[in-house]
């Protein structure tokens, strides 16, 4: 398999700057000085922010400056945006519940719904004001995206640290700004899921979709059923050794991800996508018989044995062990791709599935293919076709969402993160076609399925499956650039929709990547700035 050397752009990317700097030098001996660098306009932030309005002085953080974040789950913020901010000022930053001026967090009444904010700039100060934590750190991650990309970087630059005066009125289009991570085709270590965590934050992304379990692998320690884990996780894609999380492993994940205001959705894949439980436990299959651990790419060729009671033994163990160690609502079942299930014990095996994440206190998630079942009450269905899906296929969905099913979209063809960019691609998959930024950003998931009513969309997942994704730098080249597009499309405003003005907010981020040393697909489509 090709890797992806992350550093090698960058370092190369570096030297042609340090060249270009020494080249300047060279030519600019009693030239004027240059131009004192004008602060990030406000609307300049990915995803576009609801309302910028522009007017009065920049502020400027300095070595004076304090941040002033109340307690609790307000001062948790703070003290995020002051690590953030340290390394790369320099400047001390304490954070206090005190004083005037400096960047204040505050939570106060007001129409900012449950992750809404408002943030006004001017000489004396940034005031971030929010009804809820989550507001205050969606807030600061515009914050972050309104100061030099440099501010990014873990040592200290020398900045000036100017953020635009004016005002940014700022709410979510869609709940629901999810990215799911394949950690069963090839598994990845905690540290890698916190590190696609702090990515997914710096675009207000607030549901971590963990794909746990798969014909390659069964990633999460079930207590009742200890085979899944130890033999079940023992492999994956290629035949490398695998591995599964601990339950504390989980739970440190769960921790993390709602230090960063996103919720984990559990995906345990049923009836199908189930040969590592299947090789786990012989009285699993129909035949008694334990077929071989599976490192290959197939799908569809697996089931769980619908007429076995055992099979729902089975289910509520794991669904209650998870669901015992999830704080999240949502409980994802899977349900795609389920060819070796004949259609009526499918139906069947939903049917007493379902209550049972109910019981546990859950609400169930399926991909699409659960509404050719009957989805639950208040179920939600994630809708994963392309655009030459059957109309049929497409209307069976629409009549599921008009029937009270919501739906979150993540239609393959336009953001599946492990499609390839274009031919040349070397990572990723291409059933659903190449698909580059502008095809990813370009559509709109208000009215992109016919039939299904507005209120039925939840809003928007971009998936990563991770069959030729072994590492962090391989996922950061398959979600960058494009999973900041899919973030604006679940949170900007339909009115902000526009791909000339979007390709130059996003072209701004690359700088930011690279001070992160975040590898990112330099796609020709975007004008990215030189350097
Ligand atoms: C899927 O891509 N099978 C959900």
């Amino acid at each position: 398999m090709t890797r992806h050397h992350r550093s090698t752009p960058r370092i190369t990317r570096l030297l042609g700057s340090l060249l270009l700097v020494a080249a300047a030098g060279a030519f600019s001996v009693g030239a004027a000085p240059a131009p004192k660098a004008a602060p990030t306009p406000l609307d300049r932030v990915v995803p576009a922010p609801a309302t910028a309005e522009p007017g009065g002085s920049p502020y400027r953080i300095t070595a004076g400056t304090h941040i002033r974040a109340g307690s609790g789950e307000a001062r948790r913020v703070g003290e995020y945006l002051a690590d953030i901010l340290r390394p790369s000022t320099g400047y001390r930053l304490p954070v206090t519940d005190s004083g005037s001026g400096g960047i204040q967090l505050r939570l106060a009444k007001g129409p900012f719904g449950e992750e809404g904010y408002r943030l006004d700039s001017g000489r004396s100060g940034v005031t971030i004001t929010a009804r809820e934590p989550a507001g205050l750190f969606h807030g600061v991650q515009t914050l972050r995206q309104l100061l030099p990309a440099a501010v990014e970087k873990d040592s200290e630059q020398p900045g000036p640290w100017l953020v635009a005066g004016g005002t940014i009125r700022d709410t979510p289009r869609f709940g629901w700004r999810g990215a799911m991570l394949d950690v069963s085709r090839h598994f990845f270590t905690v540290d890698e899921v916190k590190r696609y965590i702090d990515q997914l934050a710096l675009y207000k992304i607030n549901k971590l979709h963990l794909h746990l379990s798969d014909d390659q692998g069964w990633r999460i320690a079930i207590d009742s059923w200890p085979n899944l884990a130890t033999y079940g996780g023992s492999t994956e894609v290629g035949g490398g050794p695998g591995g599964h999380y601990t339950k504390d492993e989980y739970k440190e994940i769960v921790r993390y991800a709602s230090s960063r205001f996103l919720e984990v959705v559990p995906e345990i894949d049923m009836p199908g996508h189930t040969n590592a439980a299947l090789a786990s436990y012989a009285e699993l299959n129909c035949d008694g018989v334990a077929p071989p651990l599976y490192t290959g790419i197939r799908v569809g060729f697996s089931s769980l044995c619908v007429g076995k009671e055992v099979t729902y033994d089975f289910v509520d163990d794991v669904v209650r062990e998870i669901a015992e160690l999830t704080p999240g609502r949502y409980f994802h079942i899977g349900g795609d791709e389920a060819h070796s299930t004949p259609h009526a014990d499918y139906v069947k095996f939903m049917d007493r599935v379902q209550p049972v994440v109910a019981k546990y206190g859950k609400t169930v998630i399926g991909w699409h293919q659960l509404t050719g079942a009957t989805p639950a009450k208040g179920a939600l269905a994630q809708y994963w076709g392309v655009d030459a899906s059957s109309a049929a296929e497409k209307a069976r969905v629409a009549e599921a969402a008009r029937n009270g099913t919501g739906l979150i979209l993540s239609p393959a063809d336009r953001v599946y993160l492990d499609m390839k960019y274009d031919r040349n691609t070397p990572l990723g998959l291409s059933w659903a076609g190449y698909v580059e930024v502008q095809r990813s950003y370009d559509w709109d998931p208000g009215a992109y399925l016919p039939g299904a009513p507005a209120s039925a969309i939840r809003g928007v997942e971009a998936p990563l499956w991770t069959e030729t994704i072994e590492n962090s730098g391989h996922i950061e080249v398959m979600a960058f650039p494009r999973l900041p597009g899919v973030a604006e499309l679940g949170w900007s405003p339909a009115a902000t929709h526009d791909w000339e003005a979007y390709k130059v907010r996003l072209a701004a981020q690359g700088p930011r990547w690279d001070a992160l040393g975040i590898g990112y697909h330099r796609s020709p489509q975007v004008p990215w700035p030189a350097g």
